[in-house]
C-alpha cells in the first residue's frame, strides 16, 4: 500500500434480496472497521435506497453504473443526478462484466466517467486484461488503452480511483499473485506519470480486484502500489478484506 488512504470497495454485483441485504448491512454496521481505510459498498440499483437508509455513514455507497449525461428519455437508464439524490458518493465504471458481457466500449465508459466527475460523483474506473491478452503479452497495451480512454475524457483525477481487475482473476478463485498485481499497478502509475502528471500518478489510488478474500488480502496489501481492493464474491460477507485490517 502506498498512495493515499487505503480504499476497499465491496461490489455486490447482481446479488441479494431485501432480506439478505438487510442482514449484510446489519453485519457491516456492527463490524469495527479500521479508521484509516475508506470503505465503500456497491449494491444493485434497486437496493441503493434501502442500503443508504440503513447502513452506517462510516461506509459510503457506490452505484454499479450510470448514464452518460442528464436524465430524460433514456428508458432503463439511471442518471448521475438520481444516484446523488439517493446519497451515492461513487460509481463503478468500466467493470469487465460491462465491457465483456454487456459490450460497453472505452469511449462510452469515458463519457460516463467524465459526466459523473463533472457532477462530483466519484468514479471507480476499472481496467484489466482478458486471459488471452495476458497470454499474448498484451496486458500493458490493454490496460494503457483503457487508461487513455479515461484520461482523454475526464476533467480531473481528484475523485477517481483506478481498479485493476484482471478478467481471468474475477470470480475464478485465481487471484493474481501480489507480484503480478504490483507489476501492473506500477506500470499504470508510470503511465499516469508520463501521460497525465507526476502529481496525479503519485496521488491516484490504484486498487486491485479479482478473487480477493479474507485469506489473501493482507499479502496483497503489503505491495507498494496496491492501494486497496475491489472485492466481489467475498464482499457478500463481512470478511477482513472489507477493511484489510478489519478489527475483529
Ligand atoms: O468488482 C469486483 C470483482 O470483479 C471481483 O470479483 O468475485 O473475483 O472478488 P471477485
Amino acid at each position: 500500500a502506498g498512495s493515499g488512504k487505503f480504499f476497499v470497495g465491496g461490489n455486490w454485483k447482481c446479488n441479494g434480496t431485501k432480506d439478505s441485504i438487510s442482514k449484510l448491512v446489519s453485519d457491516l454496521n456492527s463490524a469495527t472497521l479500521e479508521s484509516d481505510v475508506d470503505v465503500v459498498v456497491s449494491p444493485p440499483f434497486v437496493y441503493l435506497d434501502q442500503v443508504k437508509n440503513s447502513l452506517t455513514e462510516r461506509i459510503e455507497i457506490a452505484a454499479q453504473n450510470c448514464w452518460t449525461g442528464k436524465g430524460g428519455a433514456f428508458t432503463g437508464e439511471i442518471s448521475v443526478e438520481q444516484l446523488k439524490d439517493l446519497g451515492c458518493k461513487w460509481v463503478v465504471l468500466g467493470h469487465s462484466e460491462r465491457r465483456h458481457i454487456i459490450g460497453e466500449n472505452d469511449e462510452f465508459i469515458g463519457k460516463k466517467a467524465a459526466y459523473a466527475l463533472s457532477q462530483n460523483l466519484g468514479v471507480i474506473a476499472c481496467i484489466g486484461e482478458l486471459l488471452e491478452e495476458r497470454e499474448a503479452g498484451k496486458t500493458f497495451d490493454v490496460c494503457f488503452r483503457q487508461m487513455k480512454a479515461f484520461a482523454d475524457a475526464v476533467p480531473s483525477w481528484d475523485n477517481l480511483v483506478v481498479a485493476y481487475e484482471p478478467v481471468w482473476a474475477i470470480g475464478t478463485g485465481k487471484v493474481a499473485t501480489p507480484e503480478q498485481a504490483q507489476e501492473v499497478h506500477v506500470a499504470v502509475r508510470d503511465w499516469l506519470s508520463k501521460n497525465v502528471s507526476a502529481e496525479v500518478a503519485s496521488k491516484t489510488r490504484i486498487i486491485y480486484g479479482g478473487s480477493v478474500n479474507g485469506g489473501n488480502c493482507a499479502e496483497l496489501a503489503k505491495k507498494e502500489d496496491i492501494d486497496g481492493f475491489l472485492v466481489g464474491g467475498a464482499s457478500l460477507k463481512v470478511l477482513p478484506c472489507y477493511s484489510y485490517g478489519l478489527c475483529q
